[in-house]
């Protein structure tokens, strides 16, 4: 089976590279990792060319216009490739009977609710972003729904607060925690972080079953771990976790100060409550007998994050 995975760079398409390239992994074909340089986005002829010319039976869209602050401003581009990319490739897996696997995010919530947020719950973003990647969304359905077998052939896997191998918020967190005495961070926004390299994991689980694509119910599906926080919990954590693997920062817990999200103004507004509901996940994933092959299916974030703040202080 030929594997076409976009993104390659991203912190996403980066875990996936890891979990692919390993060799348990049995695709019992070729897998192609591509970014910008070999087809852009932006380009749908690009997209439609790539498509084409390497007929794949399994699409994997890692890659995402993320710049949540500046789409407020290229909401064109932001559209092209959150909505209009993942369209083309929609379309040709459904014309094609391929399988696509695609992500999408918890800004596609207003934050309004007061609990999780289901898969069912009505979509409203408030950002140009969360619109870009709602409208994604609504393209890969409406390619798939004329399709009368759909089933094991999409599924849209909604995340938050990812972190890898890239630019992301612990990171940035832990620079800053070095360099400074103390800390001002926002305390009421409410989500669940995310390691990329266990939603890679879980996507790959999701559709395969030893090389083979699986028959898996296709739709949108609630991907984070355990738990919850807000983005002060979430960098209380990292510099403790950070702290205990021995690194010596002139930050301490005393001084990361917890602060509304009104003192911290962005260009885009983002949700106060992103959390996500797996229940409809959980019950797929039994359903298909993997509950007891995915060992890290289980965990909190909080675990995760102190594994990946042990590998960042690692290197
Ligand atoms: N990061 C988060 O906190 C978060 C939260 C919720 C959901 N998500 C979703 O999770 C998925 C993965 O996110 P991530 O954190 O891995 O994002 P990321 O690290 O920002 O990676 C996105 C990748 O997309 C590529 N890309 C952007 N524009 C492109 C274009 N015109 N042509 C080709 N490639 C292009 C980027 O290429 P370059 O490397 O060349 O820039 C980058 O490698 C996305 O669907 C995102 O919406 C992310």
């Amino acid at each position: 089976m030929d594997i076409l995975v976009f993104g390659k760079d991203g912190q996403l398409g980066r875990a996936f590279q890891g979990q692919l390239n390993n060799s348990s992994f049995q695709a019992g074909g070729n897998v192609l990792f591509v970014g910008r340089g070999e087809c852009d986005l932006s380009d749908l002829s690009q997209v439609n060319d790539i498509l084409i010319n390497i007929k794949p039976q399994l699409i994997i869209n890692a890659a995402a216009y993320t710049a949540v602050d500046k789409a407020e401003t290229e909401s064109e581009l932001a559209f092209a490739i959150n909505a209009s990319a993942p369209e083309v490739m929609a379309k040709y897996a459904a014309e094609h009977d391929a399988t696509l696997l695609h992500f999408s995010t918890d800004y596609v919530f207003d934050g309004s609710k007061k609990g999780a947020y289901s898969e069912l719950d009505k979509t409203n973003p408030l950002s140009i972003y969360g619109k870009s990647k709602e409208a994604g969304e609504q393209a890969i359905f409406k390619a798939f729904a004329s399709n009368s077998n759909s089933n094991g052939k999409y599924a849209v896997l909604r995340t938050s607060w990812v972190y890898g191998d890239g630019r992301n918020f612990i990171k940035t967190i832990l620079r800053l925690a070095k360099e400074r005495s103390a800390l001002q961070v926002i305390q009421d926004q409410y989500g669940v972080p995310t390691s990329a390299s266990w939603l890679a994991e879980l996507g790959i689980h999701l559709v395969f079953d030893e090389g083979q694509l699986r028959p898996f119910a296709s739709g949108i599906y609630h991907a984070v771990p355990q738990g919850e926080t807000n983005w002060h919990g979430l960098a209380c954590l990292a510099v403790q976790a950070a702290l205990d693997a021995g690194q010596k920062l002139p930050t301490s817990l005393a001084t990361i100060i917890p602060i509304p999200a009104s003192e911290y103004p962005l260009p885009a507004p983002r949700p106060m409550n992103s959390r996500l509901s797996t229940q409809k996940l959980q019950l797929e994933l039994k359903r298909l007998g993997l509950v007891s092959k995915l060992p890290h299916w289980d965990t909190s974030w909080n675990e995760q994050v102190i594994t990946y703040v042990n590998q960042l202080t690692q290197n």
